[in-house]
């Protein structure tokens, strides 16, 4: 990859993490809001789309449960008034920037994203005014006036796809995962990727260490690691060098993993990605068994929804979130061209 990429290199000054709240509700309680809050979604002909991350109370009553592509795919096919994101800020945007004539509301405000935080669309502006010839390629975690400077927005799911539909002559401006950037690099065979330096701050701290120690701890496991993990580089020159094992090495979206684990014959995987897959991965496969890389990986901007605050914001219809024009427009063309080529 080129190094002609901005010099900022640590973020973590540009937002303020939530703390992660108990929720000390009984199976009861639980219940009657997970009712209540079924109730105020049919009053509102509202669908309520969840983030694999959220809490599991809150995945158990949502009508989809699913990664950033697909949660994008059921917006734009829904007939239903309302959305209720319960993920974060800017999967509630390009939620807006789809469907710009429903109302979408984000329970909760503070649910941003470190990785979003880390480009504004004045640093994208300039790297741009560097490299005027080249492609721009934002992953869905950016914010709308960042996709409005750009020509393809992609997912973990299609970033490799989505590149891969570029002239392979024409330079690409990769924002803002650095990790994610290296492993479409890496799956295109491509050398003119420029990668913005961010990082997310929960998957930055699944370490390569971590992998080695949960593979020497269960030999056949199969590892899956989300894109954004820290320890991508590493595992990825590992995979190839047979220090990790080839075959059992994948580079996959929260909703690829549990494509992957259902056509799979292991029987005990390693999980690099925020804990809260694991509600999904132990339902779905109650017969298999699963060891997060980090069990600290916890996004205290996912866990900021909670049931109380979802029924807050159906009684009142607030947040919402609504994208303005120009610059929804603009950032519908690069979801667009994702959306047709995924
Ligand atoms: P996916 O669910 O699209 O893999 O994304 C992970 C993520 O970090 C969402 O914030
Ligand atoms: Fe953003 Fe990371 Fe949280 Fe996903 S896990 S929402 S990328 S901070």
């Amino acid at each position: 990859m080129s190094s002609t990429a901005p010099a900022v290199q640590t973020f973590e000054d540009r937002y303020s993490l939530p703390v992660v709240e108990t929720i000390t509700d009984s199976p009861e309680e639980i219940r009657r809001k997970q009712e209540r809050v079924r109730a105020l979604a049919a009053e509102r002909n509202a669908i309520l789309l969840a983030h694999h991350y959220q809490r599991p109370e809150v995945q158990e009553v949502a009508d989809a449960v699913a990664d950033s592509l697909k949660l994008s795919q059921q917006a734009a096919k829904t007939n239903a008034d309302v959305i209720v994101f319960c993920g974060v800020h800017f999967m509630a945007e390009t939620a807006s920037i789809i469907c710009p004539g429903k109302t979408v509301l984000l329970p909760d405000l503070r649910a941003g994203c470190s990785l979003a935080a880390a480009v504004t669309p004045e640093e994208l502006r300039e790297w741009k005014a560097k490299l005027p010839d080249a492609v721009v390629v934002s992953y869905i975690n950016t914010s709308a006036a960042v996709k409005a400077e750009s020509d393809y927005c992609c997912t973990s799911a299609n970033a490799s796809k989505v590149v891969a539909s570029i002239p392979a002559d024409r330079t690409i401006l990769f924002l803002p995962d650095k990790f994610l950037a290296t492993v479409v690099a890496r799956q295109t065979g491509r050398s003119n990727i420029v990668a913005y330096p961010g990082y997310c701050h929960v998957h930055k701290t699944i370490q390569p260490e971590q992998v080695s120690a949960l593979l020497d701890e269960h030999p056949d496991i199969e590892l899956l690691l989300h894109p954004e993990c820290g320890c991508v580089s590493s595992c990825m020159a590992k995979a190839m060098d047979g220090t990790l094992p080839q075959d059992r090495t994948f580079f996959l979206s929260t909703e690829g993993m549990l494509r992957h684990i259902a056509s799979s014959n292991a029987t005990e995987f390693a999980v690099g990605t925020e804990m809260g897959i694991l509600h999904q991965l132990n339902k779905k496969f109650p017969e298999k068994t699963f060891h997060p890389v980090n069990p600290h990986a916890v996004c205290g901007f996912m866990k900021t929804i909670t049931l109380d605050r979802v029924i807050h914001s159906l009684e009142t219809m607030t947040p919402e979130v609504r994208v303005p024009e120009p610059i929804a427009t603009k950032a519908r063309r690069a979801i667009d061209r994702m959306l047709a080529l995924a």
